[in-house]
């Protein structure tokens, strides 16, 4: 072994004690592999090396060495821009490559172009944004989204899934079906998520009083935990698994009564029963009519109509069959607020995601049921 496998593996068996997919102890792979992880330092990087780590793996970070630059110190850093430079990985070798920062075409195609020499195995992260619509459930072979400008390298709400696809194919193009591992995620979510879309409910229920709960209890919810998309990431790179997966929770599985129900439990453990949280169930056309949105104002909930019909409803069965193992819902939602009464109080008090409060308080006081 060498100093740095080492020092890499006895670090995080001193951390100790930490839990990988659907929450289950994590015992080290039988033989350990070299990772390179093209960003890391980020969400779900951080969870992928944590889980890579307490397999007994080898990892590099490749990366810009502007993000959380303290997380992970043990970890080799490789420094370069995925914007063309990419001459500190020439001349190396790892038994796999994680493609987690790749969002424009042209830089997943540079680096697949230089690595598949030295890098038997690609995995890109995608995501479930590729598909053309929502309007119906998809599974893998649905349509993907186009481009309306194809050469743009922009990066906004309508350009994000279709670029993304065509990251895909750069990854493909490169290094053949049978060498590439395609996720694609919905909702990532759990601790040290830098959107604070899941984040909001366990976070809204502990702040107490009156909230708004959207839609109906039985409104369908899917999600991934950054955990067990990290613990299914590895697991199909030491099983050397190819093709592409939908990468998320079973539909049906979960609900916003379920989300709603699940974040009160846990405010009222953590902070106690001062203030206690009280969900108001307000119907669609309601928050509809007072312009509140569905997942930016209301994150994580879509209402499952018209061209959003399907968006709770994708299909997984394949990442299902190859080994994805999604935790429960209190476990997510647990942690999840545990990391956040444990951020800075900045941090806790100005989400990125929901509805303002003082907004929130207005749409409670126009309700009259
Ligand atoms: N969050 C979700 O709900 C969601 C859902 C579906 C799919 N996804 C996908 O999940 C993946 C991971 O997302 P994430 O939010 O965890 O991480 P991310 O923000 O996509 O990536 C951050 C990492 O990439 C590095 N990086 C960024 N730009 C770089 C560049 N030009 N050159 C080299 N390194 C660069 C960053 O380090 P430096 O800043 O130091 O360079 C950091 O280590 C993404 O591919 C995203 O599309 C996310």
């Amino acid at each position: 072994m060498r100093r740095r496998h080492f020092l890499q593996a006895s670090t995080a068996l001193a951390i100790g004690g930490l839990t990988g997919a659907a929450g289950a102890s994590v015992t080290p792979a039988r033989r350990p592999l070299r990772i390179l992880i093209l960003g890391g330092t980020r969400f779900l990087g951080l969870h992928m090396t944590q889980y890579a780590l307490d397999r007994g793996h080898w990892l590099t970070f490749f990366n810009r060495g502007r993000t959380n630059n303290d997380r992970f110190p043990q970890i080799e850093r490789i420094k370069g821009d995925r914007n063309g430079e990419v001459g500190g990985l020439a001349g190396r070798n790892w038994d796999a490559v994680i493609d987690n920062s790749g969002y424009v075409p042209r830089h997943v195609r540079l680096s697949a172009q230089l690595l598949r020499a030295s890098v038997p195995h690609y995995l890109f992260v995608s995501t479930l944004s590729v598909y053309a619509s929502f309007a119906s459930a998809n599974d893998e072979d649905s349509p993907v989204g186009k481009l309306a400008e194809p050469a743009t390298e922009t990066v906004d709400g309508a350009t994000y899934g279709p670029l993304k696809a065509l990251c895909e194919d750069a990854a493909r193009d490169a290094y053949g079906a049978g060498n590439t591992t395609i996720l694609r995620p919905g909702l990532i979510v759990g601790p040290d998520d830098n959107t604070d879309r899941f984040t909001y409910w366990p976070a809204r229920a502990a702040r107490g009083g009156r909230f708004i709960a959207p839609g109906k209890p039985s409104d369908p919810l899917q999600w991934i935990d950054a955990r067990d998309l990290a613990a299914f990431a590895i697991d199909t790179l030491e099983r050397r698994v190819t093709g592409t997966f939908n990468a998320v929770s079973a539909p049906g599985r979960f609900t916003m009564g379920g989300l709603v129900d699940a974040s009160v439990a846990a405010a009222k453990a953590s902070v106690g029963p001062k203030d206690a949280p009280q969900p108001v169930w307000l119907p669609s056309e309601f928050l509809a009519a007072q312009q509140v949105q569905p997942w930016s104002d209301m994150p994580v909930w879509v209402p499952s109509e018209g061209d959003s019909a399907g968006f709770a409803a994708t299909r997984m069965q394949r990442a299902a069959v190859a080994g994805l193992n999604i935790r429960a819902l209190d476990d997510t939602v647990r942690d999840t607020l545990r990391w956040h009464l444990a951020r800075p109080a900045a941090e806790q008090t100005t989400l990125k995601a929901g509805i303002a409060p003082v907004r929130e308080t207005e749409v409670l006081a126009a309700w009259k049921p």
